[in-house]
């Protein structure tokens, strides 16, 4: 993936394995571990959690072909791919690049506090699974100053090392172990946390749905989630199948890789939701959930098998996160390059420089600057609320307005199932998912969400 040309002459994935491991590897990330549980705790449980199962069924899965089909057909990264297809498109690879600004303007933070993590687990400071002791050491970590600042900076050293060094073949090879890692150890903890006493209370909360709970704002928060979590909607999915051969099976593919990440969003989920509820500890806290939680399970386990689980617990989550965070950094890497003309060096430098900066302020955001709010909410949130709420679900919205009506059937069957040699008898209906249900759906649950309707 190191090479940008304009032409179309680009170094492709060398295995379908490899194309396969780099988009799950950025679907699956902070998004499913750390997101997924805090946003179906605060949002009410089960209700939240069919609504973003039926938008990754509805939704996900054919947006992920849409992706797929746009990026591999022009072998051009986001906004190259619409000026190249319709020009008056470009917009939408625009809305793309300011979603991954500001994505990576605070994904980072979080990704250096489960670096922190690691090294408090090491260190045994996480040893207890009382709940004011694992709140408090979180508290003050997000709330402090140079600490968390500090291990944002490590974390993003790590993401401009991999991507300026383009060793994402190693990255790709190391995720052949870590998630199949990651997975085994999530299984094993979801096993210690349902058999936790009060245990099944978490799982009816998870699973039971509240419809009363259900509003616009829930619906909103499950799509944009769903966005998210797939790495939607910003041309990331367009930017990696530009590099995909012409003989690879899109439709698989954008089937394996939703399947997997919503298996591990719901592993997480079901790790620590009842774990939350067995210990007491409030489901609606917020972002800081999984950092209490998962020591707490990890406490109960024993001081050594605790405390090993625990260091390749926080491991796998920061490499799982550093998979996702240069998928982002790429699209906006790719920005500087192909539309500014930087070389690769300077755009990686400049994108990581203008993320360490908005870094800053967002976890400032969470200590000494919480008094800053932008249409109430803080710096760290209104980054998160602009690009996964607004900017993903629209750029999905287009993305599905473009194929169904001006890309047109006979492209998108084309490039979907490579000239007609792979069979897809399900074309039709995603076809009219792409066409009618599927911007009307967005464009319905957006306006809900927002309170408009
Ligand atoms: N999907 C990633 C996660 O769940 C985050 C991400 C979003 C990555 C958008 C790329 C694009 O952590």
């Amino acid at each position: 993936m190191e090479k940008e040309t304009k032409t179309g002459n680009r170094e492709q994935f060398g295995s379908k394995l490899g194309f396969i491991l780099a988009a799950a590897g950025s679907a699956v990330g902070l998004g499913n571990i750390w997101k997924f549980p805090y946003l179906a705790g605060s949002n009410g449980g089960g209700a939240f959690v069919l609504v973003y199962l039926l938008c990754v069924v509805v939704i996900g899965f054919s947006l992920m072909l849409m992706e797929m089909a746009l990026g591999r057909n022009t072998q051009l990264s986001t906004m190259g791919a619409y000026r190249k297809l319709d020009k008056r498109f470009t917009f939408i690879g625009v809305i793309g690049v300011v979603a991954a600004f500001l994505i990576v303007g605070y994904y980072p933070v979080v990704g250096g506090w489960s670096v922190a993590y690691f090294f408090k687990t090491l260190i045994g400071e996480l040893s207890t699974s009382n709940p004011e002791t694992l709140g408090g050491i979180f508290g003050a970590l997000v709330s402090g100053t140079w600490a968390p600042i500090f291990w944002t900076v490590v974390y993003m050293a790590l993401n401009v090392i991999i991507v300026i060094g383009g060793i994402q073949k190693g990255i790709e090879k190391a995720s052949k172990v870590m998630m199949p890692a990651l997975f085994i150890v999530l299984l094993i903890l979801a096993v210690r946390s349902v058999t936790l006493p009060g245990a099944g209370e978490g799982l009816k909360f998870l699973f039971a749905p509240d419809w009363s709970k259900l509003s616009g704002q829930v619906m909103l928060a499950a799509m944009g989630q769903a966005f998210f979590s797939l790495s939607l909607g910003m041309g990331c999915i367009i930017t990696y199948a530009s590099y995909l051969g012409k003989k690879e099976n899109l439709v698989s593919n954008s089937l394996n890789i939703p399947a997997i990440d919503t298996l591990v969003a719901i592993l997480s989920g079901v790790v620590i939701i009842p774990a939350a509820v067995s210990f007491g500890f409030e489901v609606t806290q917020g972002p800081g959930l999984v950092f209490v939680t998962v020591p707490a399970i990890f406490a109960t386990m024993g001081p050594v098998i605790g405390r090993i689980f625990g260091l390749m617990f926080f491991l796998l989550v920061a490499l799982a996160a550093l998979t996702s965070s240069i998928s982002l950094l790429e699209v906006v890497v790719a920005f500087f390059i192909d539309e500014i003309g930087f070389n690769r060096k300077k755009a990686v430098a400049t994108s990581s420089t203008i993320g360490i900066i908005m870094c800053i302020a967002a976890s400032l955001s969470m200590g000494a600057w919480s008094n800053i709010t932008l249409f109430g909410m803080n710096i760290f949130d209104f980054f998160d609320y602009v690009a996964s709420y607004i900017c993903l679900p629209l750029g999905g919205m287009f993305v599905s307005i473009f194929v169904g009506w001006f890309w047109g059937k006979k492209n998108a069957y084309d490039e979907v199932t490579n000239e007609g040699t792979i069979k897809f008898a399900l074309f039709d209906v995603w076809f009219f998912l792409c066409k009618w249900v599927i911007p009307i759906g967005i464009l319905f649950v957006f306006l809900s969400g927002v309170g408009i309707i």
